[in-house]
């Protein structure tokens, strides 16, 4: 499939079996999606640009890198996203953050947005759209057209579960959005859920119903 990237690591999919386990208590679901997350983050930022910067060892100057350009953004559709972020900033701690309140209406199954709140200079960074979930693929469709009503620099989607309903609608509006999933499951049942999935995540995430 082009532009989705499925991360075929040992790591990542021994942890997405136990986060998969209906009985995974809320405290461990929230760790696991912290640090599957974190694991994502390599292969998530593999072709960011550097630039060289000229450092002192303390044997001898020589030349280094940094990241080129504006910090980082990522941005969570809130509820679930907000598992991602911790992990993600472990390992770019200059990230920004920009929050994007999106739900699923249970009836329509419609994202509605509620909430938009982006970082400054959004149209000299490179963000990375986090949500657990890619489903119908609707709350990621309204993100990514949020993001690029804003002009932003260039957008990365990444998500634990994904599925081809999912992929083929963001691909269908977005075709050049890379997509990075921990998993790419069969498809949804006939609610609209992720099959095998891990249920609802905000729920799991946040001990609601
Ligand atoms: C979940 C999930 C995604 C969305 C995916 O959020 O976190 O944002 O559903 O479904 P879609 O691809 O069909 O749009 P939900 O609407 O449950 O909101 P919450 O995170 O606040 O619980
Ligand atoms: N949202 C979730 O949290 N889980 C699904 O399986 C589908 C949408």
């Amino acid at each position: 499939m082009k532009n989705v990237i499925v991360l075929d690591h040992p790591l990542i999919k021994s942890k997405m079996t136990q986060i998969r386990r209906k009985d995974t208590p809320t405290k461990m679901f929230k760790e696991l999606v912290k640090e599957i997350s974190t694991l994502m983050c390599y292969e998530l930022t593999r072709d960011l640009e550097t630039e060289e910067v000229e450092i002192e060892t303390p044997i001898s100057k020589t030349v280094g890198y940094k990241i080129k350009g504006e910090d980082i953004v990522l941005v969570p559709i809130l509820r679930a996203g907000l598992g991602m972020v911790e992990g993600i900033q472990d390992l770019i701690p200059n990230a920004k953050i920009g929050h994007i309140g999106i739900y699923r209406d249970h009836k329509t199954l419609q994202p509605v947005e509620y909430l938009c709140k982006l970082p400054p200079n959004i149209a000299k960074r490179d963000a990375i759209v986090i949500d657990p979930m890619l489903a119908t693929g609707g709350s990621a469709v309204k993100a990514i057209e949020i993001l690029k009503s804003h002009g932003v620099k260039s957008i990365r989607l990444a998500c634990l579960v994904g599925c081809p309903e999912g992929i083929e609608m963001v691909h269908s509006h977005y075709p050049d959005i890379p997509i990075y999933l921990a998993a790419l499951d069969k498809g949804l049942n006939e609610k609209s859920y992720i099959v095998p999935g891990l249920g609802d995540a905000g729920d799991r995430l946040f001990g609601t119903q």
